[in-house]
């Protein structure tokens, strides 16, 4: 039997309550699983920061990097400066382990509410392929005269050769056996981007020529999003670099049942044996305005575990978790016309387990 080892990192406001649900929900598909996942928890987050004043210590980083994944529930807190958390715990993972891919299904299940009129199940269902290491994220830039009249601040675009292709034949090889419709659509800002995204134009074209079934196209961000609300049902796999990935999967998540619906892995798919190779996480963050309260929907905490065990090889499990996540939806546990919910977030998690 095999054994993964997987970092828990449950973090901040809303983070642990909904890790908790998820770790529910691997518990009980544990004993029918092929290989034994074995958890480590790590104290990361504001109370830790504010404790000692950093926000993850080199110890603990190799720890998390010698894990075969990483689960994590949301980092960020009113009490810490905006930035520090996410910049020093998700994006150095992200960064440092090269988790170039950020994979967010936006899939509408019966049962969950979108707010767009006339559209249902049958119409959203597409992938956003986000670039996960490059773009504005690279923290690359810096301020001059800070703090004056005369400020000059600027954050670097990064578009690397290797970071599009890498991420573009990804999109490929996920578009061919995902075999949907085998459309790829490009988003990017190729018309005012005229030196970062006419090379990914130029990229998609040329790694295009070794997927001859894939159909291409490609839209201008400003576009997607209108389409992602005017005509979801054209996409099918989608990829694009890390901000535009960002702000259209938020878009993707709300119209395809709330942020509380969608999970996200992090992926290094060229990565041999050895050292962790994944993060999954829900899209959300850590909603201080929700926290505590037991009003998290946890499913999306829940889906990313599903993806875990799919990225384990446990196709059986995750899609046992799947099917009892759809048979939740169905119980009418939304309000009406929206995606808050009606029970708790531990009820969300015992009804998933109920299903199991
Ligand atoms: P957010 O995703 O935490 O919340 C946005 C809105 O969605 C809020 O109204 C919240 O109540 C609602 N929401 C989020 N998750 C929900 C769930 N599971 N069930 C029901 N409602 C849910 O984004 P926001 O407010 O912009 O950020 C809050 C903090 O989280 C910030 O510190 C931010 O930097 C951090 N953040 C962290 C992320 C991560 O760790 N991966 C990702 C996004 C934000
Ligand atoms: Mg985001």
């Amino acid at each position: 039997m095999k054994n993964f080892k997987v970092a828990v990192i449950a973090g901040d406001g809303i983070g642990p309550e909904v890790i908790r649900e998820g770790r529910k929900v691997l518990s009980k598909v544990a004993p029918q699983l092929q290989s034994k996942l074995q958890f480590s928890e790590y104290d990361l987050g504001a109370a830790q920061y504010l404790k000692t004043k950093e926000a993850m210590p080199e110890s603990v980083f190799k720890e998390l990097a010698g894990s075969d994944a990483i689960y994590l529930g949301a980092v960020g807190d009113p009490k810490v400066p905006p930035g520090i958390l996410e910049r020093e715990i998700l994006l150095k993972i992200r960064f440092e382990l090269d988790l170039y891919i950020n994979l967010r299904p936006c899939i509408l299940y019966e049962g969950a509410f979108t707010p767009l009129k006339n559209k249902g199940p049958q119409d959203i269902h597409f992938v956003v392929v986000r670039e996960n290491t490059e773009s504005v994220y690279a923290g690359l830039g810096g301020v001059f005269r800070k703090g004056t009249s005369e400020e000059v601040a600027i954050q670097e675009d990064i578009n690397t050769r290797k970071g599009v292709e890498r991420c573009v034949r990804f999109a490929y090889d996920y578009c061919q056996k995902r075999n949907h419709k085998k459309v790829l659509t490009l988003v990017d800002k190729a018309n005012v981007l005229t030196h970062a995204h006419q090379l990914w134009r130029r990229v998609f074209a040329e790694v295009g020529r070794d997927y001859p079934d894939v159909r291409t196209n490609a839209t201008y961000v400003d576009a997607a999003g209108m389409d992602f609300v005017r005509k979801p049902e054209i996409f099918d796999t989608l990829v694009t670099n890390n901000i535009f990935g960002d702000i259209l999967t938020d878009l993707g998540a709300i119209i395809s049942g709330g942020l509380g619906l969608a999970s996200s892995a992090n992926l290094n798919p060229s990565r041999k044996e050895g050292g962790a190779s994944a993060l999954f996480e829900p899209v959300h963050g850590s909603a201080p305005d929700i926290a505590g309260k037991g009003l998290a929907n946890p499913l999306a905490a829940i889906l990313a575990a599903k993806m875990m065990l799919e990225f384990f090889g446990e196709k059986s499990a995750a899609g046992r978790i799947e099917k009892a996540v759809r048979a939740t939806l169905l119980e009418n546990i939304f309000q009406p016309e929206s995606s808050d919910l009606k029970i708790s977030t531990s009820a969300v998690g015992d009804r998933v387990c109920h299903f199991l």
